[in-house]
C-alpha cells in the first residue's frame, strides 16, 4: 500500500524506487519516498486536457495510522502536471469535497479568470475547467486551493500538487530530468496529529496550523534509494506556516539550479537553502555510490529572528530529519554541472521612471487593510516594469507572493540575499523588519479585469486577510464592477 498518494504511482515513479529496494534501508523503519505520479493528459482538438478531482480519503501519513485527508485524484496531495511552454492546457477540476474549494496555479502567468483564486469557486459536485496557453519558461510551479479564509486548512488536509513547465532551453541542458528516477519532487510540509490519528486542526495563536511532525510527499520519515549518482530535487515548501532551512547531514555542498520561476543563470554551490511557504527550490546533489546521507531541516541563522520574547517563533529553532538518501551502489562520477543554465535571466531590469507602489505588511494587514473580496486595491493599467517596495513592519516573519507573474529582486535588506533571490521569484521571505524592492511586470492578458491576489503566503496570515487584490487592465479601463459577488463565473 502506497501511503503517500493514496493511488497507484505511475510506472516511472515506481521504477526501481518502490518495493523492496527502497524499503530495506535504514533498519526498515523508513518507508520508500512516494513519488506523485505524472498526470496523463488527453489531447482534444490539439489542446492538452488534464483532469483533477478533489476527493476525501484516508492516508497513512504516519506508519500504520489511518488519517482522514483530502487529495486530488487520490487521498493526499495530487499528481504532478507536466506541460510545455506554448501548450494550450485545459484542466478540468471537479470538486467531490463536502465544501467549496478553488484550484490556484501558483506561479503561473495566465488570465485572471483562470487563476483559481477566491473568485473562481468550485461548489461541491461542480467542475471548473480553466484553459490557457503556457507562456513562461521552464519552472517548478504548483497548484493548491485558494478559498478565502480556509486556504491553510485545505492545503493542510492534503490538497497540493506540482505543475512542472518544460521548454526547449531546459531540455537541452545536461541536468537530471527523468521524473521519478533522477528528477525527484519533494513536497515538504508539517502536520500535527490527535491521539486517534486525525489531523489536529487547532489554530495556534499567530501560527495557525504550524505542525510538529515533518511530512515529505505525504509520509513521515521517508527513504529515497537513489538510482543515479546525480539527483535533482524539485522542492516545494507546501507547509502552511513553517520555513524550512534545508541542509544535508554531512554539510555537503549542493547546487541550487532553480528558483520559483525557472532556472538560475548558473548553478550556485551552497550548503543550505531556505524556503518559506509557497517557495520552490531546485537543487542538484551528487552522491557517492555507497552514500548514506540525510536531508534535514536545521535552525536558522539569527538574522531571521528578533530578540523579543513575545514574538512567535514559527519553529525556526527546530531541527529534524526530512529524508534519508542512499547512493545507487554503482555508477559513473557525474562530472561537472553545466555552467550556463539560463541565458535569458540576464541582468536586473532597468526600472528608472517605473511606477512605484508600496506594500506595508503589519498585523495581518497590508497597507492598513485586510482583504475585502469586493475591493480592488491596485489597478495596473500599463505594460512594463513597476517597482514594488514590500516592508515587513512586524517583529515576526512574513513572506509576499504575487499572482500572475514572476518578479526580480532589486534589493533586500536585513536578511542577506540568497542565490534564490538572484532568479525569478513569485514569493519572497521577509525577515522581521525587512524591506524588499521588487521589479514586477505584467504582460499580455490585459483586459481580463478580474482580480489577482498578492498576499502573505504564510497561510494563517493569508487566511486572516493579509491579502490584497489587483487588476491588470487597458489604460483607462475600469475593473469589473461586481467582483466579489461570488458568482463571477
Ligand atoms: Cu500559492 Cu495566492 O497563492
Ligand atoms: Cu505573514
Amino acid at each position: 500500500v502506497l501511503a503517500g498518494c493514496g493511488q497507484e504511482p505511475s510506472p516511472v515513479g515506481v521504477g526501481g524506487n518502490g518495493g523492496g529496494g527502497n524499503g530495506g534501508n535504514a533498519g526498515g523503519a523508513r518507508r520508500p519516498l512516494p513519488i506523485p505520479p505524472l498526470l496523463e493528459p488527453r489531447t482534444v482538438d490539439g489542446n492538452t486536457v488534464f483532469s483533477l478531482e478533489a476527493v476525501t480519503g484516508t492516508s497513512e501519513i504516519l506508519p500504520g495510522v489511518a488519517t482522514p485527508t483530502w487529495g486530488y485524484n487520490g487521498s493526499i496531495l495530487g499528481p504532478t502536471i507536466r506541460a510545455r511552454r506554448g501548450d494550450i492546457v485545459r484542466v478540468e477540476v471537479s470538486n467531490r469535497l463536502p465544501e467549496m474549494t478553488t484550484t490556484h496555479w501558483h506561479g503561473m502567468h495566465l488570465p485572471a479568470r483562470m487563476d483559481g483564486g477566491p473568485h473562481q469557486p468550485i461548489l461541491p459536485g461542480g467542475t471548473w475547467a480553466p484553459e490557457w496557453r503556457i507562456d513562461q519558461q521552464a519552472a517548478t510551479l504548483w497548484y493548491h486551493p485558494h478559498p478565502h479564509g480556509v486556504t491553510g486548512k485545505h492545503v493542510y488536509r492534503g490538497l497540493a500538487g506540482l505543475f512542472i513547465v518544460d521548454d526547449d532551453a531546459s531540455d537541452s541542458l545536461d541536468l537530471p530530468r527523468d521524473y521519478g528516477v533522477d528528477d525527484i519532487p519533494l513536497i515538504v510540509q508539517d502536520r500535527r496529529f490527535d491521539d486517534d490519528g486525525t489531523l489536529d486542526e487547532t489554530d495556534l495563536p499567530d501560527m495557525g496550523l504550524l505542525g510538529d511532525t515533518p511530512v515529505v510527499n505525504g509520509v513521515t520519515d521517508p527513504h529515497f534509494a537513489a538510482m543515479a549518482r546525480r539527483v535533482r530535487f524539485r522542492i516545494l515548501n507546501g507547509a502552511t506556516m513553517r520555513v524550512f532551512n534545508l541542509r544535508f547531514s554531512d554539510g555537503r555542498p549542493f547546487a541550487i539550479v532553480g528558483s520559483d520561476g525557472g532556472l538560475l543563470d548558473t548553478p550556485r554551490t551552497v550548503e543550505n537553502a531556505c524556503i518559506s511557504p509557497g517557495e520552490r527550490v531546485e537543487i542538484v546533489v551528487d552522491l557517492a555510490a555507497d552514500d548514506k546521507v540525510t536531508l534535514r531541516n536545521v535552525r536558522f541563522a539569527d538574522s531571521l529572528e528578533v530578540d523579543d520574547g513575545d514574538a512567535p517563533d514559527f519553529g525556526l529553532d527546530d531541527e529534524f530529519d526530512l529524508l534519508t538518501i542512499s547512493g545507487p551502489g554503482a555508477g559513473e562520477d557525474p562530472g561537472a554541472l553545466p555552467t550556463e543554465l539560463n541565458t535569458t535571466l540576464g541582468a536586473l531590469p532597468d526600472t528608472d521612471g517605473a511606477r512605484r507602489r508600496s506594500f506595508d505588511m503589519e498585523w495581518f494587514q497590508i497597507n492598513g487593510r485586510r482583504m475585502d473580496i469586493s475591493r480592488v486595491d491596485e489597478v495596473i493599467d500599463h505594460p512594463g516594469w513597476e517597482v514594488w517596495t514590500v516592508s515587513n513592519k512586524d517583529n515576526w516573519i512574513h513572506n509576499f507572493h504575487v499572482h500572475d507573474t514572476q518578479f526580480r529582486v532589486l534589493s533586500l535588506d536585513r536578511t542577506s540575499t540568497t542565490p534564490l533571490t538572484d532568479g525569478w521569484k513569485d514569493t519572497i521571505l521577509l525577515a522581521p523588519g525587512a524591506v524588499a524592492t521588487l521589479a514586477v511586470r505584467f504582460t499580455d492578458y490585459t483586459s481580463t479585469r478580474w482580480p489577482y491576489m498578492y498576499h502573505c503566503h504564510m497561510m494563517y496570515h493569508e487566511d486572516q486577510g493579509m491579502m490584497g487584490q489587483f487588476v491588470v487592465v487597458e489604460p483607462g479601463e475600469a475593473p469589473v464592477p461586481a467582483i466579489g459577488s461570488g458568482l463571477d463565473q
